[in-house]
């Protein structure tokens, strides 16, 4: 499948519903950053920006990215719209392909998921060697399949955090695994139901 499909594909999901009007910050990505002091985070795979948004109200400079134009374009609007235009740069890359310029202290990848190709290892090893000294990198991955999910594969299957860890194989004399755990939690869909979910989390500090 070519980055052409995954591009139409992601675009018709994010076309085919009204844009978000609020979108909001993902639940593991609150809990890591309160208490933080703000600095440059790169949001990989960013969708319609609630992560992005957030972080950038509370004063961190974003650069956030997304292979739909569609998502992009929507962020971008909605940062305007707020007076964060000057704080969140919203990029279209194809992650596949290309990996934005910069040093970063955060970098997030929630629910970075494609079934379209996508080398996340060599992403996120990408993303680890873009941190500065002291930085995270947070990688937030579904554990189970929500019922409003647009991957319903009844034979999905999750990685570990630590299997996730060891794919993007960080030299561990430069990167320690602080976090790799699998919290369950009450998610919401975007219709509004319900449903108990598990997320992977890993976070990893660059200390070198
Ligand atoms: C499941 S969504 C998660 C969106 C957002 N991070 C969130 O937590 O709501 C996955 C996102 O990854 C983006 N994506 C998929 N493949 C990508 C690629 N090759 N390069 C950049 N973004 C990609 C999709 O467009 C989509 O916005």
């Amino acid at each position: 499948m070519s980055s052409t499909d995954a591009d139409t594909f992601w675009n018709g999901l994010y076309a085919a519903r009204p844009a978000a009007a609020d979108p909001r910050p993902n639940a593991r990505l609150v809990e890591t950053v309160t208490g933080l002091p703000p600095g440059r985070v790169l949001d990989l795979g960013c969708g319609e920006g609630g992560d992005a948004l957030w972080l950038a109200g509370r004063g961190w400079r974003v650069t956030a990215v997304d292979i739909s134009a569609v998502a992009v374009d929507r962020l971008a609007g909605l940062a305007r719209s707020r007076g964060l235009g000057e704080q969140i740069t919203a990029e279209r890359h194809d992650l596949h392909t290309s990996f934005p310029a910069g040093r970063f202290d955060l970098v997030s990848a929630h629910y970075l998921h494609s079934s379209f190709e996508l080398d996340r290892a060599a992403v996120l090893r990408a993303a680890g060697h873009a941190l500065r000294p002291g930085g995270l990198l947070l990688v937030v991955d579904h554990g189970s399949t929500a019922p409003w999910s647009w991957d319903q594969d009844p034979d999905a299957r999750f990685p570990s955090p630590r299997e996730v860890a060891a794919g993007i194989g960080l030299d561990p004399a430069a990167w320690t695994v602080e976090r790799a755990d699998a919290p369950r939690r009450t998610a919401t869909g975007p219709d509004g139901r319900t449903a108990e979910v598990t997320d992977h989390v890993l976070l990893i500090r660059r200390t070198a």
